[in-house]
């Protein structure tokens, strides 16, 4: 019998994910099919119903579902728990499983895939939303110097960075973008949804230290307007594919418990961009 998982979102069709895990399922002969679920934005939870009663073992969830998708699980993984958001479900008989590979998939990707040690390094996470909030715990297990969360509106990164202060003592901290001016940083990740406008954040010259990474969550076929500006200021550049293509894995290892190589899907999602 064939395993049935599905990414839902809306909209879903520009998703690459049926791509990532049928190679994924080749790689590491797991028997697995792999479907795109359109869901209605106000029909999230139907959506889910009908394909777990079709014998839908899992499902990767996309905007905007991330949080309904939280709402909807009866059991966590402690960083979905920490996130406040799940992107990964896994159905089994009475209960909806959910767990959050992004954040996870962010550190592989800057760790593993570029070679850069985020233990001890002074990071900049700018954004305050989901996908900044996603990163926050596995940012803050890797043990970087500090963190500093900055954000178009202020009061959400402040808000941000007090859930984490106690589990962080002295470590995170918030800042406006204007205070950003005469601080450097060895690792700075773009967690705002500017670069889908087209916009970069304005950000203060000198900010990235010798050598320093900038890091989009978003990725393009070219650079995004964050990193033409981040490439100006002589820091090296990433942008989110490779975390796509970790997160994805990590939530291919919860269902299926094998982890598939992820270099050769990277390459070939890259080409394709
Ligand atoms: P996501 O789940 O993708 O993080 P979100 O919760 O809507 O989405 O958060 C979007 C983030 O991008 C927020 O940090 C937002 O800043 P505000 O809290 O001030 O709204 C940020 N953002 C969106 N557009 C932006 C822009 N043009 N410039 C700077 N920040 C932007």
């Amino acid at each position: 019998m064939t395993d049935r998982y599905a990414v839902i979102g809306n909209p879903v069709a520009h998703s690459r994910s049926p791509d990532i895990y049928t190679a994924f399922a080749r790689a590491t002969a797991q028997d697995i099919e792999y479907l795109r679920l359109l869901a209605p934005v106000e029909g999230f939870g139907a959506t889910v119903a009908s394909f777990r009663d079709a014998g839908g073992r899992g499902a990767s969830i996309t905007v905007p579902f991330k949080q309904a998708a939280f709402r909807l699980a009866d059991a966590f993984s402690e960083r979905a728990r920490i996130a406040g958001a799940v992107n990964t479900l896994q159905f089994s008989p009475g209960q909806i499983f959910g767990d959050n590979t992004d954040g996870i998939g962010l550190v592989r990707d800057v760790a593993q895939n570029l070679g850069i040690a985020i233990a001890g390094k002074r990071l900049l996470l700018l954004g305050a939303g989901g996908a900044a909030r996603g990163a926050m715990g596995p940012l803050l297990n890797q043990k970087p110097a500090f963190l500093v969360i900055a954000n178009r509106t202020e009061a959400r990164a402040a808000e941000l960075a007090a859930q984490f202060a106690a589990a962080a003592a002295g470590t995170v901290a918030s800042l406006s973008f204007a205070a950003l001016s005469g601080r450097q940083f060895d690792i700075v990740i773009n967690a705002t949804a500017a670069s889908l406008a087209g916009e970069a954040t304005p950000l203060p010259e000198g900010l990235y230290a010798a050598g320093a990474l900038a890091y989009d969550m978003m990725y393009a076929k070219g650079d995004t307007p964050f990193m033409t500006a981040a490439r100006a200021q002589g820091a090296q550049v990433a942008d989110g594919l490779g975390m796509l293509v970790e997160q994805a894995a990590e939530s291919f290892f919860l269902w299926r418990g094998v982890r598939p190589a992820t270099r050769p899907v990277l390459e070939s999602l890259r080409r394709a961009l």
